[in-house]
């Protein structure tokens, strides 16, 4: 570790409680910070990592009330499940807390109570809407109305998610209360604001001049935020969810859920450690680690350290890692449109898989740029990389130590220039892990553990000991000696990534001991040891199992499409005598067959009661067409015949467009005869 620091405080965003952590989740924030912390563990390192629901905040309350339970059911439920899903993974938490805790209440009311009393905030008064039935003032998720841009009539106070455009609540054309559909009245508030502008200055140092080793899309948004200029934030709300602003007269406020989050990485840190907590907050020699995701950037580099260097006593964080978001087979992950694999459910669905994930999520992980999960990779880099070379490797090994020495680790002899020269090309794994590891550069440092099993593979294959078993079982001895020191070597290189892996391999190996310092060592198995049999690491996934996670995601699609269905706006008002022009007519199929060379057609033989006529449908999609014939359809009689196709259409089949764009015919409710009339 750099000499300056004695210690690591690693701290991760703290989810909303609101739901489930998904895959999106994971490769942002906690597998990586996993991962690092894992390293550093392994080296002896002092670390701790922080982890914690957010239960604060207006969704909770907006979800509480749909459901019609309170926000604590709610946040009691997802907590649960985020912890479980967390720990089933092998995120490794020193502490799992939650900031609905007595300890958090208490520490954020204090951290609050302290910046007031040191008079670092500014008081406001500002008109903001307040609902007189409720008797409420209307957080911006609480108000709708029409978008000023795009005339979406349910945009929100805070955002219009049609068109995307950011909104302040008074923006709202006909704004109404979410909660009684009542129209809100302006009222006078007092609210507490943090003056980011005056922090302004320290904050550019810090950042701009002192961290520009910062991953550039993190620096690249401090930086866009800091040459705009800040402004003053307020910091508390009017709601009944959060913990209550400890200030006379602020009674129905409380602190905003962006003020008291972060707090918690320190309230958790109390709780983990009620004597010593300090040293990991206060210390010069303790480095601070935020793991995030980007769209919490502005909030852990320039609002939490506005408020600590208001409190005047913690550090700031070293370095602020985040990432940028994984998409999921090309499109935006979202919770609100389920659109996302879920943690609790891959748990569910791919038992005893956590190292799967962990791996395809790290070694796709958005590190630089957005990137996509897709199953197909999924499976891919299981069956290819895992199975293929990581799981090949040691099972190979493994498998020939039992049938040439019973399990029994036979002694190297003599090394030939091959044996120096493989054992030169994993000399540097160390120092290349660690320079990537130190640096939060993880996918580079998972493929150079990969590499280590992929120079395992060439050995084997290249000196053949299943071949010179036969003739020469001393040079075989050392083959198996080198391969299984390279095999420990990959239990100890891949424990941060693949911790199941490594623990069970360690288990066959009889390694009792996982030192990261042993790593690149061919001495780390002593000649004399018995392994246990082979097991399995990894096992093929079948492509099955890959289609029923694709079909589960489009069925999400199909039912997405549905539920976000809106009827085309009713078009202007016709004559009736208009209407009476078209001669819509009832008439049964006789015969209906494909249009040849054309894929959307079909061709139809209809008893009109007038002797019958031909009608040309672009309905070949959605229908067989043995489907449709007998049946009773409406028509419109009175076209002027066309040619599609060669065929000549005489009239059009009527077809109601559904949701997801589906064409289905329509025909009369009772029995008609053909030829009759449809007014
Ligand atoms: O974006 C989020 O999910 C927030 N709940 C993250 C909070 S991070 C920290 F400040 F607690
Ligand atoms: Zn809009």
């Amino acid at each position: 570790m750099d000499k300056k620091f004695k210690r690591t405080l690693v701290t991760t965003a703290l989810p909303y409680a609101n739901g489930p952590v998904h895959i999106g989740h994971l490769a942002g924030v906690y597998v990586p910070a996993d991962i690092y912390t894992r390293y550093l563990r392994l080296k002896g390192e002092d670390v701790i990592m922080i982890g914690g629901s957010d239960e604060h905040g207006v969704p909770i309350t907006i979800k509480a009330k749909a459901e019609g339970v309170t926000p604590q059911d709610i946040v009691d439920r997802y907590h649960k499940i985020i912890k479980e899903s967390f720990e089933e993974l092998g995120i490794s938490f020193d502490i799992y807390s939650r900031t609905t805790s007595k300890t958090h209440a208490k520490m954020a009311s204090d951290f609050f109570r302290k910046l007031y009393d040191k008079g670092e905030f500014v008081e406001k008064t500002s008109m903001q809407y307040y609902d007189e039935e409720a008797n409420q003032f209307l957080a911006d998720r609480y108000i709708v109305g029409t978008c000023p841009h795009c005339k979406n009539d349910h945009a929100y106070g805070d955002q219009c998610e049609a068109c995307g455009t950011s909104l302040n609540a008074t923006d709202l054309i006909d704004p109404r209360s979410a909660i009684t559909g009542n129209r809100p009245v302006l009222k006078e508030t007092k609210h507490w604001y943090l003056p980011l502008d005056k922090w302004e200055p320290a904050l550019r140092k810090w950042i701009l001049e002192e961290h520009k080793e910062w991953k550039p899309n993190v620096y690249g948004q401090c930086k866009s935020w800091l040459d705009l200029g800040l402004q003053p934030r307020a910091v508390s709300r009017d709601l009944d969810w959060g913990v209550p602003v400890p200030v006379e007269g602020a009674e129905g406020k409380v602190l905003y859920v962006w003020f008291d989050a972060p707090i918690g990485y320190i309230s958790n840190t109390i709780e983990l450690l009620p004597d010593t907590w300090e040293t990991y907050w206060k210390s010069k020699d303790t480095r601070i680690i935020n793991f995030i995701g980007k769209d919490n950037i502005v909030f852990h580099c320039i609002v939490f350290p506005a408020m600590l260097m208001a409190e005047g006593s913690y550090q700031l964080p070293e370095n602020v890692p985040a990432n940028e978001f994984l998409n999921l087979e090309g499109d935006k992950i979202s919770t609100s449109r389920n659109w996302a694999v879920w943690l609790h459910e891959y748990l569910r669905d791919f038992p005893g898989k956590q190292d799967v994930l962990r791996y395809v999520l790290t070694a796709n992980a958005p590190e630089t740029k957005d990137n996509d999960f897709t199953w197909k990779d999924f499976q891919a880099r299981n069956n290819n990389e895992l199975v293929a070379i990581l799981g090949n490797f040691v099972n190979r090994t493994i498998v020939l130590t039992h049938k040439y020495y019973k399990g029994v680790v036979p002694a190297a002899g003599e090394l030939t220039d091959y044996d120096r020269e493989t054992l030169k090309e994993f000399a540097d794994v160390k120092a290349n892990l660690e320079k990537y590891l130190d640096n939060f550069r993880f996918r580079d440092a998972l493929k150079e553990a990969m590499n280590l099993a992929r120079i395992g593979n060439k050995y084997l294959a290249d000196t053949e000991p299943w071949k010179l078993a036969k003739t020469d079982m001393a040079r075989v001895d050392t083959i198996m000696n080198l391969a299984m020191q390279i095999t420990a070597n990959l239990a100890i290189a891949f424990e941060p990534f693949l911790p199941f892996m490594s623990a069970k391999l360690r288990g066959l190996l009889g390694m009792e001991e996982c030192d990261w310092n042993r790593l690149g060592s061919v001495d780390i198995i002593a000649a004399g040891a018995t392994v246990k049999p082979a097991e399995l690491l990894f096992e093929k996934i079948e492509d099955s199992v890959i289609e029923a996670q694709v079909k589960k995601l489009n069925d999400t699609k199909e039912a997405n499409k549905l539920k976000n269905f809106k009827p085309e706006p009713v078009q202007e008002n016709v004559a009736f005598d208009d209407f009476l022009k078209l001669d819509i007519r009832v008439g049964k199929v006789l015969e209906c067959q494909k249009v040849p060379k054309a894929d959307k057609l079909l061709q139809f033989k209809i008893d009109d009661g007038m002797g019958g006529r031909t009608i040309v449908s672009g309905i070949a999609k959605y229908y067989q067409p043995e489907d449709l014939v007998g049946k009773e359809v409406c028509f419109i009689a009175n076209f002027a015949p066309r040619k599609l196709k060669g065929v000549e259409s005489q009239g059009m089949i009527l077809s109601a467009e559904n949701a997801d764009g589906s064409l289905v015919v329509i025909g009369p409710q009772g029995e008609v005869v053909p030829g009759a009339q449809v007014k």
